[in-house]
Protein backbone atom coordinates (compact mmCIF):
# COMPACT_ATOMS: atom_id res chain seq x y z
CA UNK A 1 0.00 0.00 0.00
CA UNK A 2 1.28 2.86 -0.80
CA UNK A 3 1.28 5.36 2.53
CA UNK A 4 0.58 8.49 0.48
CA UNK A 5 -2.24 7.53 -1.09
CA UNK A 6 -4.92 8.24 1.73
CA UNK A 7 -4.06 12.11 1.28
CA UNK A 8 -5.53 12.27 -1.90
CA UNK A 9 -9.42 12.54 -1.63
CA UNK A 10 -9.77 12.17 -5.50
CA UNK A 11 -8.12 8.90 -5.98
CA UNK A 12 -10.25 7.63 -3.55
CA UNK A 13 -13.24 8.09 -6.63
CA UNK A 14 -14.46 6.24 -8.94
CA UNK A 15 -14.26 6.67 -12.71
CA UNK A 16 -17.24 4.58 -14.74
CA UNK A 17 -17.31 1.84 -11.74
CA UNK A 18 -13.52 1.28 -11.60
CA UNK A 19 -11.03 3.25 -8.92
CA UNK A 20 -9.87 5.73 -11.03
CA UNK A 21 -6.28 5.24 -12.41
CA UNK A 22 -4.64 8.60 -12.68
CA UNK A 23 -1.69 8.37 -14.60
CA UNK A 24 -1.61 11.93 -15.81
CA UNK A 25 0.60 13.40 -13.35
CA UNK A 26 2.42 15.45 -15.97
CA UNK A 27 -0.41 17.49 -17.12
CA UNK A 28 -1.59 18.21 -13.64
CA UNK A 29 -1.20 16.68 -10.58
CA UNK A 30 -4.03 15.85 -8.03
CA UNK A 31 -3.85 17.88 -4.48
CA UNK A 32 -2.96 16.22 -1.16
CA UNK A 33 -5.89 17.17 2.11
CA UNK A 34 -3.40 19.34 3.63
CA UNK A 35 -3.29 21.58 0.21
CA UNK A 36 -7.01 21.91 -0.14
CA UNK A 37 -7.76 22.51 3.65
CA UNK A 38 -5.00 25.46 3.59
CA UNK A 39 -6.71 27.07 0.11
CA UNK A 40 -10.04 26.57 2.34
CA UNK A 41 -8.86 28.09 5.76
CA UNK A 42 -7.25 30.79 3.90
CA UNK A 43 -10.59 31.77 2.16
CA UNK A 44 -12.64 31.07 5.41
CA UNK A 45 -10.70 33.39 7.87
CA UNK A 46 -7.68 35.61 5.49
CA UNK A 47 -9.58 36.66 2.39
CA UNK A 48 -9.09 40.62 1.52
CA UNK A 49 -7.47 42.32 -1.41
CA UNK A 50 -3.43 42.33 -0.62
CA UNK A 51 -1.67 45.58 -0.09
CA UNK A 52 -4.19 47.57 -0.78
CA UNK A 53 -6.09 47.48 2.35
CA UNK A 54 -5.30 49.45 5.83
CA UNK A 55 -7.61 46.92 7.72
CA UNK A 56 -6.14 44.30 9.25
CA UNK A 57 -7.68 41.59 7.83
CA UNK A 58 -6.24 42.57 4.55
CA UNK A 59 -2.84 42.99 5.89
CA UNK A 60 -3.23 39.44 7.11
CA UNK A 61 -3.51 38.76 3.63
CA UNK A 62 -0.50 40.58 2.41
CA UNK A 63 1.39 38.51 5.05
CA UNK A 64 0.06 34.93 3.88
CA UNK A 65 0.93 35.86 0.35
CA UNK A 66 4.99 37.25 1.49
CA UNK A 67 4.80 34.42 3.42
CA UNK A 68 4.17 32.00 0.66
CA UNK A 69 6.55 34.34 -1.92
CA UNK A 70 9.29 33.51 1.09
CA UNK A 71 8.79 29.30 1.34
CA UNK A 72 9.42 29.47 -2.93
CA UNK A 73 12.73 31.95 -2.37
CA UNK A 74 13.80 29.41 0.45
CA UNK A 75 13.19 25.88 -1.52
CA UNK A 76 14.25 26.88 -4.88
CA UNK A 77 17.61 28.89 -3.16
CA UNK A 78 16.70 32.06 -4.34
CA UNK A 79 19.02 35.16 -3.13
CA UNK A 80 16.05 37.05 -2.22
CA UNK A 81 12.34 36.81 -1.89
CA UNK A 82 11.73 39.96 -4.65
CA UNK A 83 12.93 37.10 -7.16
CA UNK A 84 9.72 34.97 -6.63
CA UNK A 85 7.34 36.50 -9.05
CA UNK A 86 4.08 34.57 -8.84
CA UNK A 87 2.49 34.45 -12.34
CA UNK A 88 -0.68 32.61 -13.59
CA UNK A 89 1.58 29.06 -14.37
CA UNK A 90 4.68 28.34 -16.18
CA UNK A 91 3.20 29.24 -19.16
CA UNK A 92 2.82 33.10 -18.39
CA UNK A 93 6.23 33.11 -16.47
CA UNK A 94 7.85 31.95 -19.91
CA UNK A 95 5.64 34.52 -22.11
CA UNK A 96 7.06 37.34 -19.66
CA UNK A 97 10.45 36.59 -19.96
CA UNK A 98 10.21 36.49 -24.14
CA UNK A 99 8.17 40.09 -24.21
CA UNK A 100 9.68 41.45 -21.23
CA UNK A 101 13.65 40.23 -21.90
CA UNK A 102 13.66 38.83 -25.48
CA UNK A 103 11.65 42.18 -27.36
CA UNK A 104 13.80 44.78 -25.81
CA UNK A 105 17.24 43.22 -25.07
CA UNK A 106 17.47 41.11 -28.42
CA UNK A 107 18.65 42.87 -31.70
CA UNK A 108 18.75 41.72 -35.12
CA UNK A 109 21.08 39.17 -36.12
CA UNK A 110 20.72 37.84 -32.39
CA UNK A 111 20.23 34.20 -31.77
CA UNK A 112 17.75 32.37 -29.44
CA UNK A 113 18.87 28.08 -29.12
CA UNK A 114 16.07 26.30 -27.91
CA UNK A 115 15.88 22.30 -28.02
CA UNK A 116 13.26 20.60 -29.95
CA UNK A 117 11.45 19.06 -26.93
CA UNK A 118 10.22 22.55 -26.01
CA UNK A 119 6.43 22.60 -24.68
CA UNK A 120 4.79 25.21 -27.10
CA UNK A 121 4.85 27.50 -24.13
CA UNK A 122 9.08 27.72 -24.60
CA UNK A 123 8.86 27.74 -28.06
CA UNK A 124 5.97 30.42 -29.42
CA UNK A 125 6.82 33.08 -27.25
CA UNK A 126 10.36 33.15 -28.27
CA UNK A 127 8.52 32.60 -32.49
CA UNK A 128 6.90 36.01 -31.33
CA UNK A 129 10.72 37.70 -30.12
CA UNK A 130 12.38 36.40 -33.73
CA UNK A 131 9.49 37.60 -35.97
CA UNK A 132 9.25 40.76 -34.58
CA UNK A 133 12.69 41.54 -33.76
CA UNK A 134 14.36 39.61 -36.54
CA UNK A 135 16.53 37.32 -34.41
CA UNK A 136 17.03 33.60 -35.39
CA UNK A 137 16.26 30.38 -33.67
CA UNK A 138 18.74 27.53 -33.31
CA UNK A 139 17.12 24.32 -32.05
CA UNK A 140 18.75 21.89 -29.81
CA UNK A 141 18.23 17.65 -31.03
CA UNK A 142 18.14 14.85 -29.16
CA UNK A 143 20.12 11.52 -29.90
CA UNK A 144 17.72 8.52 -30.24
CA UNK A 145 17.36 8.03 -26.56
CA UNK A 146 15.98 11.61 -26.32
CA UNK A 147 19.07 12.78 -24.77
CA UNK A 148 20.84 16.07 -25.73
CA UNK A 149 24.35 15.74 -26.15
CA UNK A 150 27.25 17.42 -24.83
CA UNK A 151 28.34 18.17 -28.82
CA UNK A 152 25.11 19.39 -29.88
CA UNK A 153 24.89 21.75 -27.27
CA UNK A 154 28.78 23.25 -27.99
CA UNK A 155 27.78 23.05 -31.63
CA UNK A 156 24.12 25.32 -31.58
CA UNK A 157 25.38 27.70 -28.37
CA UNK A 158 27.15 30.50 -30.67
CA UNK A 159 28.92 33.74 -29.43
CA UNK A 160 25.36 35.21 -31.65
CA UNK A 161 23.72 33.65 -28.74
CA UNK A 162 21.93 35.95 -26.02
CA UNK A 163 19.32 33.55 -24.82
CA UNK A 164 18.99 29.51 -24.66
CA UNK A 165 15.68 28.83 -23.34
CA UNK A 166 14.91 25.18 -22.80
CA UNK A 167 12.62 22.52 -20.85
CA UNK A 168 14.81 20.23 -17.67
CA UNK A 169 12.58 17.50 -18.43
CA UNK A 170 10.65 16.90 -21.67
CA UNK A 171 7.08 16.77 -21.39
CA UNK A 172 7.10 13.90 -23.78
CA UNK A 173 10.28 12.08 -23.38
CA UNK A 174 10.99 12.33 -19.64
CA UNK A 175 14.62 13.43 -20.76
CA UNK A 176 16.46 15.24 -17.90
CA UNK A 177 18.33 17.66 -20.00
CA UNK A 178 21.97 18.58 -18.64
CA UNK A 179 21.05 21.83 -17.15
CA UNK A 180 24.33 22.36 -15.66
CA UNK A 181 26.26 21.66 -19.08
CA UNK A 182 23.52 23.94 -20.85
CA UNK A 183 24.13 27.07 -18.65
CA UNK A 184 27.96 26.90 -18.73
CA UNK A 185 27.94 26.80 -22.07
CA UNK A 186 25.24 29.51 -22.31
CA UNK A 187 27.23 31.65 -19.92
CA UNK A 188 30.64 31.08 -22.18
CA UNK A 189 29.00 32.50 -24.62
CA UNK A 190 27.35 35.43 -22.76
CA UNK A 191 23.79 33.96 -23.04
CA UNK A 192 21.29 34.42 -20.35
CA UNK A 193 19.34 31.10 -19.61
CA UNK A 194 15.72 30.01 -19.14
CA UNK A 195 14.44 27.18 -17.79
CA UNK A 196 11.35 25.60 -18.05
CA UNK A 197 11.29 23.52 -14.88
CA UNK A 198 7.67 22.75 -14.85
CA UNK A 199 8.53 18.76 -15.64
CA UNK A 200 11.64 18.66 -12.71
CA UNK A 201 10.60 21.06 -9.72
CA UNK A 202 7.67 18.08 -8.90
CA UNK A 203 10.16 15.35 -9.22
CA UNK A 204 13.76 16.45 -8.31
CA UNK A 205 15.17 19.46 -6.50
CA UNK A 206 15.71 22.93 -7.89
CA UNK A 207 18.73 24.78 -6.56
CA UNK A 208 18.57 28.42 -8.33
CA UNK A 209 21.68 29.50 -7.10
CA UNK A 210 23.65 26.84 -7.38
CA UNK A 211 22.91 26.14 -10.82
CA UNK A 212 23.41 29.84 -11.81
CA UNK A 213 20.32 29.91 -13.78
CA UNK A 214 19.33 32.93 -15.11
CA UNK A 215 15.46 32.73 -14.82
CA UNK A 216 13.40 29.86 -13.92
CA UNK A 217 9.55 28.94 -14.48
CA UNK A 218 7.40 26.69 -13.11
CA UNK A 219 3.84 25.92 -12.36
CA UNK A 220 2.56 25.27 -9.08
CA UNK A 221 -0.35 22.89 -10.44
CA UNK A 222 2.42 20.14 -11.64
CA UNK A 223 3.30 20.20 -8.27
CA UNK A 224 0.30 19.34 -5.98
CA UNK A 225 -1.01 23.12 -5.48
CA UNK A 226 -4.03 24.58 -7.13
CA UNK A 227 -4.11 25.97 -10.88
CA UNK A 228 -3.99 29.48 -11.68
CA UNK A 229 -0.54 29.95 -9.59
CA UNK A 230 2.83 29.33 -11.27
CA UNK A 231 6.16 31.28 -10.55
CA UNK A 232 8.78 32.70 -12.43
CA UNK A 233 12.02 32.77 -10.76
CA UNK A 234 15.03 35.53 -12.10
CA UNK A 235 17.74 37.39 -10.78
CA UNK A 236 17.29 40.45 -9.24
CA UNK A 237 20.03 42.37 -11.40
CA UNK A 238 17.86 41.14 -14.61
CA UNK A 239 14.41 41.50 -13.17
CA UNK A 240 15.46 44.76 -12.72
CA UNK A 241 16.61 46.17 -15.90
CA UNK A 242 13.38 44.63 -17.66
CA UNK A 243 9.94 46.69 -18.31
CA UNK A 244 6.87 45.14 -17.02
CA UNK A 245 5.11 42.48 -18.43
CA UNK A 246 1.45 43.42 -17.76
CA UNK A 247 0.68 46.74 -16.60
CA UNK A 248 -2.34 48.52 -14.09
CA UNK A 249 -3.03 48.08 -10.76
CA UNK A 250 -0.17 47.52 -7.83
CA UNK A 251 2.61 47.33 -10.39
CA UNK A 252 2.82 51.21 -10.36
CA UNK A 253 4.63 53.49 -8.30
CA UNK A 254 3.43 57.30 -9.78
CA UNK A 255 0.90 57.39 -12.35
CA UNK A 256 0.87 60.75 -14.64
CA UNK A 257 -1.77 61.62 -17.68
CA UNK A 258 0.99 60.53 -20.43
CA UNK A 259 3.54 58.15 -17.89
CA UNK A 260 4.35 56.26 -15.22
CA UNK A 261 6.87 54.84 -13.03
CA UNK A 262 7.04 51.42 -11.62
CA UNK A 263 6.67 49.74 -8.54
CA UNK A 264 9.94 48.12 -7.20
CA UNK A 265 10.29 43.99 -7.51
CA UNK A 266 8.40 41.32 -6.86
CA UNK A 267 5.04 44.18 -7.76
CA UNK A 268 6.78 45.30 -10.87
CA UNK A 269 5.50 41.87 -12.66
CA UNK A 270 2.10 41.53 -10.43
CA UNK A 271 -0.14 43.38 -11.69
CA UNK A 272 -3.43 43.21 -10.25
CA UNK A 273 -5.44 41.48 -7.45
CA UNK A 274 -2.70 38.34 -7.18
CA UNK A 275 -4.33 34.77 -6.54
CA UNK A 276 -3.33 34.58 -2.70
CA UNK A 277 -5.61 31.56 -2.36
CA UNK A 278 -3.23 29.80 -4.99
CA UNK A 279 0.34 31.32 -3.52
CA UNK A 280 -1.15 29.72 0.19
CA UNK A 281 -1.70 26.60 -1.69
CA UNK A 282 1.89 26.30 -3.34
CA UNK A 283 3.07 27.06 -0.05
CA UNK A 284 1.72 24.01 1.91
CA UNK A 285 2.44 22.05 -1.33
CA UNK A 286 5.99 22.74 -0.55
CA UNK A 287 5.61 22.01 2.41
CA UNK A 288 4.11 18.67 1.71
CA UNK A 289 6.62 17.79 -0.69
CA UNK A 290 9.21 18.51 1.63
CA UNK A 291 7.35 15.98 4.02
CA UNK A 292 7.38 13.46 1.43
CA UNK A 293 11.09 13.98 0.80
CA UNK A 294 12.49 13.81 -2.96
CA UNK A 295 14.65 10.88 -2.26
CA UNK A 296 11.24 9.36 -1.53
CA UNK A 297 9.80 10.68 -5.05
CA UNK A 298 12.58 9.62 -6.57
CA UNK A 299 13.05 6.33 -5.43
CA UNK A 300 9.18 5.05 -6.27
CA UNK A 301 8.82 6.79 -9.37
CA UNK A 302 12.36 5.11 -10.11
CA UNK A 303 10.49 2.07 -9.50
CA UNK A 304 7.13 2.69 -11.02
CA UNK A 305 9.16 3.76 -14.12
CA UNK A 306 11.01 0.55 -14.55
CA UNK A 307 7.92 -1.33 -14.13
CA UNK A 308 6.30 0.15 -16.79
CA UNK A 309 8.66 -0.15 -19.06
CA UNK A 310 8.99 -3.50 -18.41
CA UNK A 311 5.18 -4.38 -18.59
CA UNK A 312 5.25 -1.82 -22.22
CA UNK A 313 7.74 -4.11 -23.45
CA UNK A 314 5.91 -7.23 -23.16
CA UNK A 315 2.93 -5.64 -24.61
CA UNK A 316 3.04 -6.61 -28.70
CA UNK A 317 2.42 -3.85 -31.10
CA UNK A 318 3.71 -1.08 -28.79
CA UNK A 319 6.47 1.65 -29.40
CA UNK A 320 7.89 3.52 -26.94
CA UNK A 321 9.27 6.58 -27.57
CA UNK A 322 12.75 8.18 -26.19
CA UNK A 323 14.54 5.85 -23.49
CA UNK A 324 13.64 2.65 -22.54
CA UNK A 325 15.79 1.89 -19.79
CA UNK A 326 14.19 3.97 -17.07
CA UNK A 327 18.16 5.06 -16.96
CA UNK A 328 18.55 8.08 -13.92
CA UNK A 329 18.61 11.01 -15.55
CA UNK A 330 15.28 10.17 -16.86
CA UNK A 331 11.75 10.97 -14.69
CA UNK A 332 8.54 8.56 -14.98
CA UNK A 333 6.59 10.00 -18.48
CA UNK A 334 6.22 7.59 -20.98
CA UNK A 335 5.30 8.32 -24.94
CA UNK A 336 4.28 5.26 -26.81
CA UNK A 337 1.69 4.10 -29.89
CA UNK A 338 0.06 1.23 -30.27
CA UNK A 339 0.45 0.11 -33.99
CA UNK A 340 -2.62 0.50 -36.49
CA UNK A 341 -4.53 2.34 -33.54
CA UNK A 342 -4.75 6.63 -32.95
CA UNK A 343 -4.10 8.13 -29.53
CA UNK A 344 -7.30 9.24 -28.61
CA UNK A 345 -8.86 5.74 -29.54
CA UNK A 346 -6.26 4.29 -26.63
CA UNK A 347 -6.92 6.81 -24.19
CA UNK A 348 -11.21 6.58 -24.91
CA UNK A 349 -10.70 2.58 -24.03
CA UNK A 350 -8.59 3.07 -21.29
CA UNK A 351 -10.84 5.29 -19.67
CA UNK A 352 -13.00 2.78 -19.66
CA UNK A 353 -11.13 0.52 -17.60
CA UNK A 354 -10.64 4.28 -15.18
CA UNK A 355 -7.63 4.90 -16.61
CA UNK A 356 -6.26 8.20 -17.12
CA UNK A 357 -3.93 8.77 -19.64
CA UNK A 358 -3.28 11.86 -22.23
CA UNK A 359 -2.90 11.76 -26.25
CA UNK A 360 -2.51 13.99 -28.54
CA UNK A 361 0.93 16.62 -29.37
CA UNK A 362 1.30 16.96 -26.09
CA UNK A 363 1.75 20.81 -27.08
CA UNK A 364 5.01 19.90 -28.59
CA UNK A 365 4.69 19.85 -32.39
CA UNK A 366 7.79 19.99 -33.68
CA UNK A 367 9.29 16.95 -31.76
CA UNK A 368 6.27 14.54 -32.90
CA UNK A 369 7.70 16.14 -36.08
CA UNK A 370 10.69 14.81 -35.44
CA UNK A 371 9.71 11.65 -34.18
CA UNK A 372 7.88 10.98 -37.24
CA UNK A 373 4.22 10.99 -35.47
CA UNK A 374 1.53 12.97 -35.01
CA UNK A 375 0.88 12.17 -32.04
CA UNK A 376 1.21 9.81 -29.14
CA UNK A 377 -0.33 8.36 -25.53
CA UNK A 378 1.43 9.47 -22.60
CA UNK A 379 1.32 7.93 -18.87
CA UNK A 380 3.17 10.53 -16.57
CA UNK A 381 3.90 9.06 -13.10
CA UNK A 382 4.15 10.24 -9.67
CA UNK A 383 5.02 9.02 -6.01
CA UNK A 384 1.10 8.09 -5.24
CA UNK A 385 1.00 5.87 -8.19
CA UNK A 386 1.23 2.27 -7.52
CA UNK A 387 2.32 -0.77 -9.09
CA UNK A 388 -1.50 -2.15 -9.22
CA UNK A 389 -1.80 1.00 -11.08
CA UNK A 390 0.45 -0.20 -13.79
CA UNK A 391 -0.74 -3.31 -13.62
CA UNK A 392 -4.32 -2.31 -14.25
CA UNK A 393 -3.33 0.33 -16.84
CA UNK A 394 -1.25 -2.51 -18.83
CA UNK A 395 -3.88 -5.48 -18.82
CA UNK A 396 -6.54 -2.45 -20.27
CA UNK A 397 -4.13 -1.56 -22.88
CA UNK A 398 -3.71 -5.41 -23.71
CA UNK A 399 -7.45 -5.17 -25.06
CA UNK A 400 -6.79 -2.28 -26.93
CA UNK A 401 -6.51 -3.62 -30.67
CA UNK A 402 -8.86 -7.14 -29.74
CA UNK A 403 -12.05 -4.17 -29.08
CA UNK A 404 -10.78 -2.66 -32.73
CA UNK A 405 -10.96 -5.79 -34.44
CA UNK A 406 -7.36 -7.05 -34.82
CA UNK A 407 -6.44 -10.34 -33.95
CA UNK A 408 -3.12 -11.02 -31.43
N1 LIG B 1 1.95 20.82 -20.17
C1 LIG B 1 1.04 19.83 -19.74
C2 LIG B 1 1.32 18.48 -20.35
O1 LIG B 1 2.39 18.22 -20.82
C3 LIG B 1 -0.37 20.23 -19.88
O2 LIG B 1 0.42 17.66 -20.34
Amino acid sequence: MNPYLNDFPILQEKENGRRLVYLDNAATTQKPLSVLKAVEEYYRTENANPYRGLYSLSVRATQAYEDARHTVAEWIGAGDDSEIIFTRNATESLNLVAYSYGLPFLREGDEVTLSVLEHHSNLVPWQMVAKAKGVKLNFLYPDASGRLTDEEIEKKITPNTRVVAVTHVSNVLGTVNPAAKIIDAAHRAGAVVVLDCAQSIPHFPLNVGELDVDFAAFSGHKMLAPMGVGVLYGKKALLEKMPPFLTGGEMIEYVYEQDATFAPLPQKFEAGTPNVGGAVGLAEAVRYLRKVGYDTIQKTEAELLAYALQGLAAVPHVTVYGDKTGARDRCGVISFNVDGVHPHDVATILNEDGVAIRAGHHCAQPLMRYLGINAACRLSLYFYNTKEDIDIFLESLKKVRGWLGYGA
